[in-house]
């Protein structure tokens, strides 16, 4: 069974897709310079615009790294560049779009590539998430530069407004002025629970600007508005201008004092922000989504990708040293970090000049993901693991709208809800885990066919890169909070479930090779195992390890005993029918 479940495809087959007439070949006309530039406008948005705020200052569940943010960021530029040096050797040699959803499909086997196809929905879709609520607390600050005050209650979730309102209360508790204690950000986010409207005793709060961002751009996407080459160059012109401005005007403010001390919370804190930043450096992965609109991806790709990381990375100290120059490190936490950086100075008219720029960044890293995300679905859909539907393109925009829709739908309705630091968590242990694989593809892939042309090669041999890539990439998972484990490896399982439950029996490569049509029992028995196991990670409480949980539901006087115990049974349940169709499976098939 497991040799059926680790099914390749052939790479002759992948190569020849496109000409093949499964998909219609698509256009070359990407140059080396153009690819770039789609690099750095996927990568610079949310990450360097929000994210740097918690990951300098430190939030509930992480220290922050202080001034040492720049460490941080080379560390995880580190980490970035030996899995571009992966994805480099991959998107030369398998220049067809899918990314590492193809390439795991050649050299992992089905399931691994459908756990990548799965995955990259948390990279792409939940990602977007994210961004869009950084869209949002930009465009806020914007209205705010002219006067305008959106309310409160409509602009951000729950969660974030319970957090500013305990600790507005706590500053208050210790007789402290909470404007200088936690920030006028906090002190307004705090007003959201008193000035929304009830349900009973609960405050309704929902961040409609993000959820309204993320339907236009829907819109647009269905109605077949496809990014182009010169439209994103533009783009990433502008986001480059408006860095170069926030460094140019930040430097004149910059106070040394404020770099000591330099490492407040030592290496867990540096650690710990380099996890979280991980977040500014995805999509220069998403550049190899585009090999087969490259004129020369063999030559072209490598540059583009390797190219606009190292842009970035460069950028990214230079942003990290300006900003914790200009203000006290713990004062970054908001969700406008570069924006509160001149404000808190004082200086409304830069950090209105920063608000916009960051709307139009974030607006364009949207665009690329929304677009990127039905495409991973189209390419699964093409290969039987989703429904024909996702295949399905529009009859008069030809644009694949029910998967652009269902994309548009699940990130707006989140983007209103979630809070911006669970879900950077969250992408980020996805986004990881994805390269971590197609690290290991690599070397797989020596071993497996040494003899086709490699037009790039990581340096150091089949091992040394791809080895040095995953223990980076797994050294950073390690430091994301237990909470983004839990969500991460319960979206997993339930995928699982849905590969036990539709893909395995309508995969069409399965299909040739004489697996059943009608799903058999002992995959129901799986299906249902995963499904029972996977709600069962999302019952429990999540800012526990293990150990805690397995007491939390012995404790029948706490606090989260029965999401605890509730939780775990349906977990041992699953792992218990999981087996139990494994071990049929295995003797029916032997
Ligand atoms: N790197 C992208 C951003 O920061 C996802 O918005």
């Amino acid at each position: 069974m497991f040799a059926d479940l680790m099914r390749k495809k052939s790479l002759d087959e992948i190569l020849a897709a496109p000409e093949a007439g499964h998909e219609r070949g698509l256009k070359r006309n990407l140059t080396a310079f153009s690819l770039t530039m789609l690099g750095i406008g996927a990568v610079i948005g949310a990450g360097i615009f929000s994210s740097v705020g918690t990951a300098a200052a430190g939030g509930a569940d992480h220290l922050g790294a202080g001034p040492a943010l720049m460490v941080s960021f080379v560390l995880t530029a580190i980490a970035c560049g030996f899995a571009a040096l992966c994805y480099a050797e991959l998107s030369a040699m398998v220049p067809i779009s899918g990314s590492a959803y193809t390439y795991s499909y050649a050299t992992l086997g089905e399931l691994v590539a459908w756990i990548i196809g799965w995955d990259l929905i948390i990279e792409y879709a939940v990602g977007n998430i994210a961004v869009a609520i950084s869209w949002s607390g930009y465009f806020q600050e914007l209205l705010r530069g002219f006067g305008l005050h959106w309310p409160v209650w409509l602009g951000l979730d729950y969660r974030t407004a319970s957090q500013a309102a305990a600790s507005v209360a706590a500053a208050v508790a210790a007789g402290k002025d909470p404007l200088t204690e936690v920030g006028a950000a906090a002190v307004r986010s705090a007003q959201a629970l008193s000035d929304a409207p009830h349900i009973g005793s609960f405050a309704v709060v929902f961040n409609l600007p993000a959820f309204l961002i993320v339907m236009l751009i829907t819109v647009i996407l269905v109605r077949g508005i496809r990014e182009s080459a010169s439209f994103n160059s533009w783009m990433v012109g502008l986001k480059l201008a408006i860095i170069a401005f926030f460094l140019g005007m930040g430097a004149f403010y910059v106070k040394p004092e404020n770099w000591t001390p330099f490492a407040p919370n030592g290496f867990h804190g540096i650690a710990g922000a380099a996890a979280i930043i991980f977040f500014a450096y995805i999509g220069f992965d998403a550049v190899s989504t585009a090999s087969e609109e490259s004129i020369n991806p063999q030559r072209d790709m490598p540059i583009a990708i390797l190219g606009s990381l190292a842009i970035c990375t460069v950028i990214y100290i230079a942003v990290a040293a300006v900003l914790t120059g200009m203000v006290p490190w713990n004062q970054l936490g908001t969700a406008e970090p570069l924006a509160t950086a001149f404000s808190s100075l004082g200086m409304n008219w830069p950090a209105l000049v920063i608000s916009v720029g960051a709307v139009f960044a974030t607006t364009s890293v949207l665009l690329v993901f929304q677009f990127g995300q039905p495409r991973i679905f189209f390419s699964m859909g093409r290969d039987g693991l989703l429904p024909a539907w996702a295949a399905k393109v529009h009859p008069k925009y030809r644009t694949p709208h029910i998967t652009t829709w269902m994309t548009g739908i699940f990130v707006a309705v989140l983007a209103g809800l979630a809070n911006i630091d669970e879900i950077v968590q969250l992408t980020n242990i996805g986004t990881l885990f994805a390269f971590v694989l197609v690290c290991i593809g690599v070397s797989v892939l020596r071993i497996k066919d040494p003899g086709r042309h490699r037009p790039f090669r990581v340096p150091g041999g089949a091992f040394l890169v791809p080895f040095l890539g995953a223990a980076c990439c797994i050294f950073l998972m390690v430091y994301l909070p237990p909470a983004s484990w839990w969500r991460f490896i319960g979206w997993l399982v339930l995928g699982a479930g849905i590969y036990a439950a539709y893909g395995y029996s309508s995969s069409v490569l399965g299909r040739r090779a004489g697996r059943p049509a009608k799903r058999p029992a002992f995959m129901t028995w799986m299906a249902y195992g995963f499904f029972l196991a996977g709600t069962g990670l999302f019952v429990i409480p999540h800012d526990a390890g293990l150990g805690q949980l397995i007491a939390e539901a012995g404790d029948s006087a706490n606090a989260d005993h029965t999401r605890a115990l509730v939780g775990l049974t349906m977990i041992v349940a699953g792992i218990v029918a999981v087996t139990v169709g494994a071990v049929s499976g295995r003797r029916r098939l032997a």
